[in-house]
This record gives structure tokens, C-alpha cells and sequence, in this order.
């Protein structure tokens, strides 16, 4: 393995770690986050939370932000010059916060900036990586921006605050922690480090996302799902993630589908694609994930397929469907964008730690299989 290193944010977790935030003493607060938010009263909480702070809420991120979304948020906070800035709301608001705290870090390059994430979904693990989700609506691109200046400071995982996901949301933003954790384990990056943290993350998703689809006022379920997705945050931002990512990027940005729901989608295809011509190490990697879900096969081929089709069944019990087909996409519209989707997905960030390197007649294939 060569030389690698591990970065994470300070972690507050457990029930009622937001009230860690009254101990942070900044004076001036900017807070970024959807107008949901403000109108729920959760910013509203937030401010009360620090009584001495003077605080600006930018409360217009939008699913999947663009550069205006990053500019109007730097343009309102220019003249205010926050020490902090708050990202409440799920991985469009914490991305939205990374591009806006390293815009004004840029506009004036002697102000450092603390950047305090607080996640309400269980998904993104964006408050403890060095991504950012970023979209180009004029040709539906997403992009993946990776640099160290995006990582958080300080991350609170309090699971009262997703506790209101519908049940719906909360299991399209699990099956993304899912396949972080899955990716995580099989990339070209994989280390001690990130393999504890996706082995851990696998686990606590297997055991407690059906648990939060049958009851979503399950807290500890919803506390350990939230920690799992921390978890699997930490673990590809040390690892990288692989071409379920890079094709769910072209994918689900040119076809607006929900990113954890095209990642469960595309999901078992990618284990299939990978163990076909998998090394001995990502074979054995596969198997432990396999054993972590309870699968124990004499033959690891076996073990694989079951693997497989344990994810299949999780899909259908959430009502996830196999197919674009079966979800409603347009078909015709699919096609008329093959081709820019195979390119998108071969140069999108994720797709190089992939374990299996692909061509553009491998997804050509990949996405006939997900048209249905
Ligand atoms: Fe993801």
C-alpha cells in the first residue's frame, strides 16, 4: 500500500448533540440551507443555540446547486466577513456551504473561514469529505469537486434532526450509504483505515435501514443509519468510490433521477460487472461484505450471486425499481443521450478507482441492462 493519510472533522454524534453548538464561541454565523428549513423553524433552533453569535441565514439552496446558487450566497455574505459558517440541510446545503465558504476564502484571502456541518438526511457523508456535488443545468452535468479546502471543520450527526424524513427519502439516501460503503471496499484506494469504517457502515446500514422503512420514529435505528453514513463518508473520501458513482453523476443529473435511488438501481449490476473479471483481492472483498450481510457460502461464486440478490431484495422491499423503464423515464429521451452518458460516466472522478476498469462498450452494455 502506498503512503496515505487520513483526514476527519471533529465529531459530535448521538441525541442532542446540537446543543455542542452553544460551546463553539463565533461572533459572526452565517447559516446555509433551504427554505424548508427556515420555514420548519430548524435554522430558527439553530439561532437560539447561539445566543451570543450575530447571525446570517442564505436560506435559497435548491436540490442539486449550480454556480449561482454559490454566488448569491458568497454576494450576501461578502460585507458580513462570517468566522463561521453553519451548512444545515441534506447534501445539496452542505455542498452549496463548501462552494460558498471557499468562494469568499478566495475573494479575500486572509480570512479563514470555520465550516460547521450539520447533516438532517442520512446520505451524502458530505459533513465529513473534501467533495462537492456541483450541477451545470444548462447540460444537466454534475460534477464531483475534490479538494481539502471543502472538508469540514466540525460535523454534528444529532439523528432528532432526520427523524422527520419520510421513509421514502430515508431509504434512497440509505442505499447511497450502502454503495459509498460497498465502493469504498472494493476501490483501487481501499486502506485499513477506510476498509473499518465502510465494514462498520455496511453493517449498521444492513441492520437498521429496514428497520427505519417499518417504523421511521425508530430513533436508535435513525442514530445508528446517521453515524453509518458518516461513516461511509469518511471511508471514499479516504478510498474514492467507483463507476456505480460515476454513472449515477451522468445518469441522475441528465435524467433527474435521485441520486441514492440510481445508485441502488445500479448497484447490483456494478457487483456483477466487477466480480466477473475481479482480482483475488476484490474477490475477497466482495466475500467479506457478503459475510458482513450474513451470506456464508463453501462457494464464493455462490456467495456473490446471493450478495447480489440480497441487494436486489432490499430494492424491492423499498420499492426501488431495476429499470429506467419501470421508474417512468422517458426511453426515447434515454437514447438520444447513450452517448453522452457513456462519456460523462468514463470521466467522471469517481469512475477511476473503480476495481474493474471499463470501456465505453462495458457501459454501453451497463446501461442497456438499467433501460430495461
Ligand atoms: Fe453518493
Amino acid at each position: 500500500m502506498a503512503t496515505s493519510s487520513f483526514f476527519s472533522p471533529k465529531v459530535y454524534f448521538g441525541e442532542d448533540s446540537i446543543t455542542f453548538l452553544s460551546h463553539l464561541n463565533h461572533k459572526k454565523v452565517a447559516i446555509v440551507t433551504d427554505d424548508f428549513m427556515v420555514s420548519s423553524g430548524k435554522t430558527r433552533y439553530l439561532i437560539d443555540a447561539m445566543p451570543h453569535a450575530s447571525v446570517s441565514v442564505f436560506g435559497e439552496v435548491k436540490p442539486d446547486p449550480n454556480v449561482d446558487i454559490l454566488k448569491a450566497g458568497a454576494a450576501q455574505f461578502k460585507s458580513f466577513k462570517p468566522d463561521a459558517i453553519v451548512a444545515l440541510g441534506g447534501g445539496s446545503s452542505l455542498d452549496a456551504a463548501k462552494g460558498i465558504k471557499v468562494t469568499l476564502e478566495a475573494l479575500d484571502q486572509n480570512h479563514r473561514i470555520e465550516l460547521i456541518a450539520i447533516p438532517t438526511t442520512s446520505g451524502s457523508g458530505s459533513e465529513v469529505t473534501s467533495y462537492a456535488i456541483i450541477s451545470e443545468p444548462e447540460n444537466g452535468r454534475k460534477y464531483p469537486l475534490i479538494a481539502q479546502a471543502l472538508m469540514p471543520d466540525v460535523a454534528i450527526l444529532d439523528p432528532h434532526l432526520v427523524l422527520s424524513v419520510p421513509r421514502h427519502i430515508a431509504v434512497d439516501t440509505g442505499m447511497d450509504v450502502l454503495t459509498h460503503a460497498i465502493e469504498a471496499l472494493v476501490s483501487t484506494g481501499a486502506n485499513d483505515f477506510s476498509d473499518a469504517l465502510a465494514e462498520k457502515a455496511i453493517d449498521l446500514t444492513w441492520r437498521n435501514l429496514p428497520l427505519i422503512y417499518n417504523d421511521e420514529k425508530n430513533i436508535q435505528a435513525r442514530m445508528h443509519m446517521h453515524n453509518a453514513s458518516c461513516m461511509a463518508g469518511m471511508a471514499f473520501n479516504s478510498a474514492g468510490l467507483g463507476l456505480v458513482h460515476g454513472m449515477a453523476h451522468a445518469i441522475g443529473g441528465m435524467l433527474h433521477i435521485p441520486h441514492g435511488k440510481i445508485n441502488a438501481m445500479l448497484l447490483p449490476l456494478l457487483i456483477e460487472f466487477n466480480a466477473e473479471q475481479a482480482s483475488p483481492q476484490t474477490l475477497e472483498r466482495y466475500l467479506k461484505c457478503a459475510f458482513i450481510m450474513g451470506i456464508q457460502h463453501d462457494c464464493p461464486r455462490q456467495s456473490i450471486a446471493q450478495l447480489v440478490q440480497q441487494i436486489r431484495n432490499l430494492n424491492q422491499q423499498f420499492a426501488i425499481p431495476a429499470t429506467l423503464k419501470k421508474l417512468g423515464i422517458d426511453i426515447a429521451a434515454f437514447e438520444r443521450l447513450r452517448e453522452q452518458l457513456i462519456d460523462a460516466a468514463l470521466a467522471d472522478g469517481c469512475t477511476a478507482s473503480n476495481p474493474r476498469q471499463a470501456s465505453p462498450q462495458d457501459i454501453n452494455q451497463l446501461l442497456s441492462l438499467i433501460v430495461g
